[in-house]
């Protein structure tokens, strides 16, 4: 098992370059298994859960070659074979290879994980999907098997605007006969990331970002050279680090309006941003005002934002909260917070954070992949030493983490203990 120990306090200067969207890149690997030939992935970041899914390309016979930032994968010695829990459990985005096979084959079987810490993440809107595309789905104790004689175009609604769900069903109709449009679509970046990926390779989608999406089957999809998005969440979630203890830190390589719902927050709390076209430079100022946020769907304030938010909140003068609308249980952060001094309490969707209060570093523990990240900031802001266990979570989801804090004046150490 991994541990983070973090010496609080100092300043961080410098520049974070930021990699890769995860939830993009999560996507991509599973579409490129659509193609008959050769694709090209580049920008993809260095994260565990890349690893989880390569590794799930090579159990399927895919030929997978790693350059320094990109992957070659070359689908054309494929085999359809189950894909056991050993693989798919690592991460909830192996779900991708329903909808990719499925679409390539007409037949899929794996296994699935449940839910997860942060709640039940139910996938009944991408079976929803798959069945309105000509599918039927059998799920014996989490191994599901997803098939259709014929995968024809079909109307589809979302009763909620599942990133998962809206991808899942591109992937599933890129080849089916005919049109498929999927309304009340998720708009987040990320879709419209492997959206451009299926064009490049020659499917025909029109409306990626949209709330209405639509998807003209053809016979094949081929070779393409595709560059992952940045990653939306890595950038806010150092933005949100500055603002607590930066000193002129740049946060570069950023697409800003991917990140507008949290940079016009900050602002109203009063933090100042220098927002250029591929960078953000920021520092922690004094006097924030407290501030109100709820999550929403893009292009709202992103739920994988707010846990990274909240021991920012403990800075400002009174009382803050943040209402959590996508996720039943994603507030497992704030005890180990209060045990570093926050003073934050929790009814039902929402927590309120009072402060300014004082950090003092503890010994605490990483729930889920944004909980760690929200501890990292409360650890880099305490007075004294944070020691996170669990660190696992957060490698599936920020590269070179270590590397990014060090560079900009952190101190801290990767443990094994
Ligand atoms: C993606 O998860 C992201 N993960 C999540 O990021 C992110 O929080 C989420 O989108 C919302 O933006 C990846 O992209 C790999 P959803 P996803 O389907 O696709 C319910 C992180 O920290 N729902 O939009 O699973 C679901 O239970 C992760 O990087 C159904 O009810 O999100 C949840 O309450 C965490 N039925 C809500 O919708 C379904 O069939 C949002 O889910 C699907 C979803």
């Amino acid at each position: 098992m991994k541990m983070l120990e973090i010496k609080g306090g100092n300043p961080l200067t410098g520049t974070i370059r930021i990699s890769g969207a995860k939830n993009s890149v999560v996507a991509l690997i599973p579409a490129a298994i659509l193609s008959s030939e050769e694709v090209t992935i580049c920008n993809v970041p260095d994260i565990t859960d890349t690893t989880a899914l390569c590794e799930i390309l090579e159990f399927l016979n895919v030929d997978v070659k790693r350059a320094t930032e990109s992957l070659v994968i070359n689908p054309s010695n494929m085999e359809n074979k189950e894909i056991p829990s050993m693989y798919t459990k690592k991460l909830r985005a192996s779900y991708y290879f329903m909808g990719a096979m499925l679409g390539k084959y007409k037949k899929v079987t794996m296994a699935l994980p449940g839910g997860c810490s942060i709640g039940a993440r139910p996938i009944n809107l991408h079976l929803k999907g798959f069945e309105a595309l000509g599918a039927t789905v059998t799920n014996k104790e989490n191994i599901y098997t997803v098939e259709a004689k014929e995968l024809k175009g079909a109307n589809i609604y979302l009763d909620f605007a599942s990133v998962g769900a809206t991808i899942n069903i591109m992937l599933a109709s890129v080849l089916a006969k005919g049109t498929t449009i999927i309304d009340n679509a998720a708009k987040e970046p990320e879709i419209v990331n492997v959206a451009t990926l299926l064009n490049n390779m020659g499917a025909k989608i029109r409306g990626a970002g949209t709330s209405s999406i639509e998807i003209t089957g053809v016979e094949k999809l081929g070779k393409c050279f595709h560059e992952v998005i940045p990653d939306r969440i890595e950038a806010g979630t150092y933005v949100i680090l500055g603002a607590a203890i930066g000193n002129n830190l740049k946060i570069s390589n950023i697409i800003p309006e991917h990140i507008e719902a949290l940079t016009s927050k900050l602002e109203e709390m009063g933090v100042f941003l220098d927002i250029g076209t591929d960078y953000i430079i920021v520092s922690s100022g004094k006097d924030y005002k407290p501030v109100n946020v709820k999550t929403q769907t893009y292009p709202g304030f992103a739920t994988d934002l707010q846990q990274p938010l909240t021991p920012l909140l403990t800075m400002c003068n009174g009382r803050s909260k943040i209402e959590e609308t996508i996720y039943e249980n994603r507030f497992m952060h704030i005890p180990y917070l209060n045990q570093m001094g926050a003073d934050i309490r929790v009814k039902n969707q929402t927590s309120t954070i009072i402060g300014p209060t004082k950090l003092t570093g503890t010994d605490v523990v990483a729930t889920d992949l944004r909980a760690g990240a929200s501890l990292v900031i409360a650890g880099l802001m305490a007075k004294g030493t944070t020691k996170i266990t669990n660190v696992e979570h957060i490698l599936r989801g920020y590269e070179n983490i270590v590397e990014k804090l060090l560079g900009v004046g952190a101190n801290l150490e990767l443990k094994d203990i």
